[in-house]
């Protein structure tokens, strides 16, 4: 029950849902939805904190030291739209007394696909095709032009074996990828799947990396400029997880020099802004953190954080409590 004792609770959506999410929200609570759908910045939160039971914001929303620090708050929940909750500062909250969910499981095969369409892209040179053709300076088929690789017969390095990076093996055998792994790994490992001694071992030797760890402490600039060194000449990166993981100054570099054939970002390191060296090349496909944008998957995510929010009020364990 919201703590002043009104009959309807009060959630605090920091962005537009997809009808079916909005509906769901307002069956439940008196819904304030921020109808603007960019970010207001930490005084709108702070001000949120203090006037709703529930906070569903999503990646981007900075829950950070400094908003914790203005608790008590009447929220007593942040039920997160998204998987990941790098966003968040959880030891604040925890200190604050605000529990927090998230929403996994429900995105794993949208994301999945996007890396997937991330691998095709970048290998064959989609995205660059496409602004030829758009430019008008197309002239017809010319077999040496804008020639990419088959990716039958290469080698798909997995950083991450949890659902998603699961999921990506899953789809890439179908197009005749080996799959190597490393990293955490969750659930049953697939005997065709071979573990790589080390992320070092896995970057020397695979055709495609395609990074699936969270936004932690030790994953921040995961792929450094030694790391990105490491990979074979000619090999792609692929990055749906979080722009923190890459050092994309060094990603560019790697680029231009021709290290690196290509590269594929759904996640950028300083999102929404690009990384400027990156925005003027061809062989880096830039894609507007797509991985669970679908009808399907969006009302999905929104849904399930209803279900941890209901959980929550009712006094029942939220089923994906983070903290
Ligand atoms: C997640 O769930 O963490 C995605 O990156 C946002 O949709």
């Amino acid at each position: 029950m919201p703590r002043d004792g009104r009959s309807r609770p009060v959630a605090y959506l920091t962005r537009r849902h997809t009808d079916a999410v909005e509906a769901a929200f307002a069956e439940h609570f008196d819904v304030s939805v921020n109808v603007g759908d960019v970010p207001r910045g930490q005084p709108e939160l702070i001000r949120a904190m203090d006037h709703c039971d529930v906070m569903v914001p999503i990646v981007g929303d900075p829950f950070d030291e400094l908003l914790f620090h203005h608790a008590p708050y009447r929220a007593t929940l942040i039920a997160n739209i998204g998987v990941g909750f790098n966003h968040i500062d959880l030891s604040a909250a925890a200190r604050a007394g605000i529990a927090v969910t998230n929403t996994p499981d429900v995105l794993t095969d949208d994301t999945a696909d996007i890396a997937i369409a991330l691998i095709l892209m970048a290998t064959r040179r989609l995205g660059e095709g496409e602004r030829l053709v758009r430019a008008n300076r197309w002239h017809g088929l010319a077999p040496t032009h804008h020639l990419g690789h088959t990716l039958r017969g290469r080698t798909l390095g997995i950083v991450g074996y949890g659902r998603i990076g699961r999921a990506v093996a899953d789809r890439a055998r179908a197009f005749g990828l080996t799959v190597r792994w490393t990293g955490r790994a969750g659930g049953h490992t697939p005997p065709d799947d071979e573990m790589a001694p080390s992320l070092d071992a896995l970057l020397e030797t695979s055709d495609i990396v395609t990074l699936h760890a969270p936004a932690t402490p030790d994953t921040q600039h995961l792929m450094n400029v030694e790391r990105l060194a490491r990979m074979k000449p000619g090999s792609i990166l692929i990055n749906t997880a979080r722009g923190s993981l890459v050092d994309e100054r060094a990603l560019a570099d790697s680029l231009r020099a021709g290290h690196l054939f290509a590269a594929g970002l759904d996640v950028h390191e300083h999102e929404p802004k690009i990384t400027s060296a990156l925005m003027g090349m061809e062989n880096v496909v830039l894609l507007p953190h797509l991985g669970s944008a679908t009808e399907e998957t969006r009302t999905a995510m929104g849904l399930r954080a209803l279900e941890n929010a209901l959980q929550w009020l009712a006094g029942k364990p939220p089923r994906d409590r983070v903290i």
